[in-house]
């Protein structure tokens, strides 16, 4: 019988198929708001961010002179990318590493993609006039939502929305919404409020723990280069 190797722990070998070229670093960046933000950061830590910039469809990008290739991806889905060594390393919200748990190296805050978790309403009174039943949260972020909650022993009820959760309270799907918010914008121009705060959000760097060792070499100087260039 072959033995069975765990496959979230197990890096595919560092040399090409014909064994004479090392394999590229596979490097997980989300697609969107931050990867634009990214870009630089990638560029300043010595490495060749420029194909993420060319306007494609292309999930796969390559950097051959920097010996890395690119997976864009939905934020969502980059540590579990890294955690199964699909990706050596990526690039990932602090909201999406809170929400679930993964097992992670997680070594770099990137200083970029800073927003912030509120709870947000229509008004205050969204938060204090519920007390006779346990108040309703429409959110992303069940977990996040439960843990401030409880820490402030108050029960509540999840509602799961995928995005433009902004409607829940409009609507009365909810009672407030527990969501990220960068400039405000989304809140203002649905005559929303943030009233509490959850946590402040910014973008880390995380390593697959297997591929950390077998690829030390390639992974720790660009882990350096990224915190030399952090803020
Ligand atoms: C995020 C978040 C808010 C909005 C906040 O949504 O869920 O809706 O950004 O940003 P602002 O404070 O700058 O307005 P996103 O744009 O990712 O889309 P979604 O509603 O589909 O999640």
């Amino acid at each position: 019988m072959p033995e069975r190797v765990a496959s979230k722990q197990r890096p595919r070998g560092s040399q090409g198929a014909a064994g004479d070229r090392p394999r590229p670093l596979v490097v997980a960046v989300p697609k969107g708001r931050v990867l634009e933000q990214l870009i630089p950061r990638l560029q300043a830590a010595g490495i060749d961010g420029a194909p993420l910039s060319a306007k494609s469809r292309q999930l796969i990008r390559e950097d051959r002179r920097h010996g890395i290739r690119y997976l864009l991806l939905k934020p969502d889905d980059v540590p579990t990318y890294v955690e199964y060594g699909a990706a050596d390393l990526g690039v990932v919200g602090r909201d999406v590493l809170l929400e679930r748990d993964y097992d992670l190296y997680a070594p770099v805050d990137l200083g970029i993609g800073r927003c912030r978790m509120m709870v947000c309403g229509r008004g205050p009174e969204d938060l204090e006039r519920v007390y006779a039943r346990p108040l309703r949260v429409a959110t992303k972020f069940p977990n996040i939502a439960r843990a401030h909650f409880e820490a402030r022993g108050r029960s509540i009820e999840t509602v799961f929305a995928q995005g433009s959760v902004e409607l829940a309270p409009l609507t009365g799907l909810a009672d407030v919404i527990v969501d990220l918010v960068e400039t405000g914008e989304t809140l203002r121009q649905n005559g929303l409020q943030e009233l509490e705060k959850v946590v402040d959000i910014s973008s880390v760097v995380v390593v697959n723990r297997a591929a950390l060792k077998l690829e030390r070499d390639r992974i720790v100087p660009l882990l350096e280069a990224f915190g030399r260039t952090g803020e």
